[in-house]
């Protein structure tokens, strides 16, 4: 079956969760396809993969004190989602932070709906460039580890690979806990939900939610707000952009997203 724009947008909105408003300026207008033929590269052309390490610089030191005091955080090995990880460098951060703590035994996984950019994030390998671009906020502690100059370039240490892995993962659909290693401890979900439909942002939290155990914490981006949903409180900091896992159910997962 073909389909006109019009549905076409739908169709990658309830695929992708990214509002219809963000897709229509990304796509040919006169684009049709066969409905089960919606090709990786469209779905990537939607995709807004700007990132760097230790992006949103307050998140990160609030993260170091927490690591240090928070009784959710205070496991020696936790499991660690990057969910939205675009080209690796949040999941690399968390691996570097939790190796800089003496928490190696720890385990991150970086998981993205884009296969393009699961591939760089598993490459684990980037080069500093003239404007910054993804070595832009590193904090203090972390800087002797990254590169000074232009055209100098950061490979993964094999202790990091040790820790972290990458697969490609729809956050519309639910996270398998074999995936995790078990109950995630912490979840990064920065910057992605702001491009979601209200609907979609709200089956991406339940989601995430399930995959975590109570006490766990969720960090969402610096701007973005959490809806009630009675599955995260507040964590006290200068900004209430940590959440933290409360011990209500989640409901049963509703429909998967849309296949492509
Ligand atoms: C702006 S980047 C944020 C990267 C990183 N979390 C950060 O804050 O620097 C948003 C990422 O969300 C991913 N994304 C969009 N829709 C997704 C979905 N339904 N499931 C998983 N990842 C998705 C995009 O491919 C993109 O890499």
């Amino acid at each position: 079956m073909s389909v006109g724009t019009p549905s076409l947008i739908e169709f990658l909105s309830r695929h992708t969760g990214i509002a219809p408003s963000y897709i229509r300026p990304r796509i040919d207008t006169h684009h049709t396809l066969p409905f089960d033929h919606v090709p990786t590269d469209l779905i990537e052309r939607l995709l807004v993969q700007e990132t760097s390490f230790f992006r949103h610089a307050g998140q990160w030191s609030m993260l170091r004190s927490m690591l240090r005091e928070d009784p959710g955080l205070s496991a020696a090995a936790l499991r660690v989602w990057s969910c939205g990880c675009a080209t690796g460098e949040e999941a690399w951060s968390l691996a570097f932070l939790l190796a800089s703590e003496g928490r190696t035994s720890s385990r991150v996984i970086g998981t993205d709906i884009s296969p393009s950019a699961i591939c760089a994030a598993a490459r684990g390998h980037y080069t500093r460039l003239e404007a910054m671009g993804s070595f832009r906020e590193i904090p203090d502690f972390a800087r002797p580890a990254f590169p000074h100059s232009s055209g100098e370039a950061w490979d993964a240490p094999q202790m990091l690979r040790n820790m972290t892995r990458f697969c490609v993962h729809n956050v519309l659909d639910p996270m398998l806990s074999s995936e995790l290693g078990g109950s995630a401890d912490l979840v990064f979900c920065r910057n992605m939900l702001i491009y979601f439909t209200e609907d979609a942002v709200r089956k991406a939290l339940a989601n995430i939610a399930r995959a975590m155990r109570p006490g766990s914490i969720l960090v969402l981006g610096a701007s973005e707000t959490m809806r009630e949903t009675g599955l995260f409180e507040p964590v006290e900091t200068a900004s209430a952009v940590f959440w933290r896992r409360t011990a209500a159910p989640v409901a049963p997962a509703d429909t998967a997203a849309a296949k492509p």
